[in-house]
This record gives structure tokens, C-alpha cells and sequence, in this order.
């Protein structure tokens, strides 16, 4: 089959721990499971699954998707680097694919310092609360975004 398009999932700190960590929040599948759930819904889509602990890491592979070309978007669940990387903010601005910021939990029914996201005005949309589920609706947001761009 050959893809309509190509998706960078990327993810921050910690979400190598989905699954074991705090599952009352986050819930109990882990990113493999996530990630595979999100390949078998989207056979028409080629995934590029990233995840690391470190912000620079975050940022270089973001500007690799850019300079390879190829990619129509990118969701992105920055962890807790989405309230204060103001380096993440800057390299979202800094390319030209599309970001949607999504997080598991509903970061605006938590602590205070969670209710902020530095990230949010550079993303093309935010999509939080809905678990894993939130992974997918992001993914949606892009199909109907590049279906909307005119040819
Ligand atoms: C998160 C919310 C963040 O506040 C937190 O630091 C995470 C996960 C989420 O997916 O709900 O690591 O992005």
C-alpha cells in the first residue's frame, strides 16, 4: 500500500514509562501498546515512532523530519517539557510541519502547574484528557488538516 502520508509520533520524559507509571493517570498500556494500536487503525498512514528523555534530543529530531522532508506532521506529547521548554517552543516555531500537542491526561483538571502549556500557541492544536485515545484524535487532526490544504 502506498501511504497517503507520513506521521512523526513523537514523545518526551518519561512516556518511556506508560504503563508501570502512575496507571490512575495515565492508564495501563504502555507506548509500545499505543503505538501499535495506532498502526493498526491507520494502515493508510506510515508512522516514525520517537521517544526520548532528553529535550535536545527532542529538538534534533524534530529538525531531522524537517530537513528529510517527507513528513506531514508530527504529534507531539512533550511530557512536562510541554510547561517550560521554551527551547521545544522556539524549535516547534522554527519548522514548517505541522505539531499537534497531545497529552493522556486532561492537563487542565490538574495542579496549577500543569494547567500551562509554553507549547500551545507554536502547535497547530491541543488535544488532552482522552488517554490513548488522544494519540489517535491527533493523528485524526492531520488527516482532516492536509484533506482541507488545496492541491
Ligand atoms: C502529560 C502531562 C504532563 O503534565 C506530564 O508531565 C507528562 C504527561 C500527559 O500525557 O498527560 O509527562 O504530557
Amino acid at each position: 500500500m502506498i501511504s497517503a502520508m507520513t506521521i512523526l509520533v513523537l514523545n518526551g520524559p518519561n512516556l518511556s514509562r506508560l504503563g508501570k507509571r502512575e496507571p490512575e493517570v495515565y492508564g495501563r498500556q504502555t507506548l509500545d501498546d499505543i503505538n501499535r494500536e495506532l498502526t493498526e487503525s491507520f494502515p493508510e498512514i506510515s508512522f516514525e515512532f520517537f521517544q526520548t528523555e532528553y529535550e535536545g534530543k527532542l529538538l534534533e529530531k524534530l529538525f531531522e523530519c524537517e530537513d528529510q522532508g517527507g513528513f506531514q506532521g508530527v504529534v507531539l506529547n512533550a511530557g512536562a517539557l510541554t510547561h517550560y521548554s521554551i527551547a521545544l517552543r522556539d524549535a516547534i516555531s522554527a519548522v514548517t510541519i505541522p505539531v499537534v500537542e497531545v497529552h493522556l491526561s486532561n492537563i487542565y483538571a490538574r495542579e496549577e502547574f500543569r494547567r500551562h502549556s509554553v507549547i500551545s500557541e507554536v502547535c497547530v492544536g491541543v488535544i488532552s484528557g482522552f488517554g490513548a485515545n488522544s494519540y489517535h484524535l491527533g493523528v485524526r487532526a492531520l488527516l482532516a488538516r492536509v484533506s482541507l490544504e488545496p492541491d
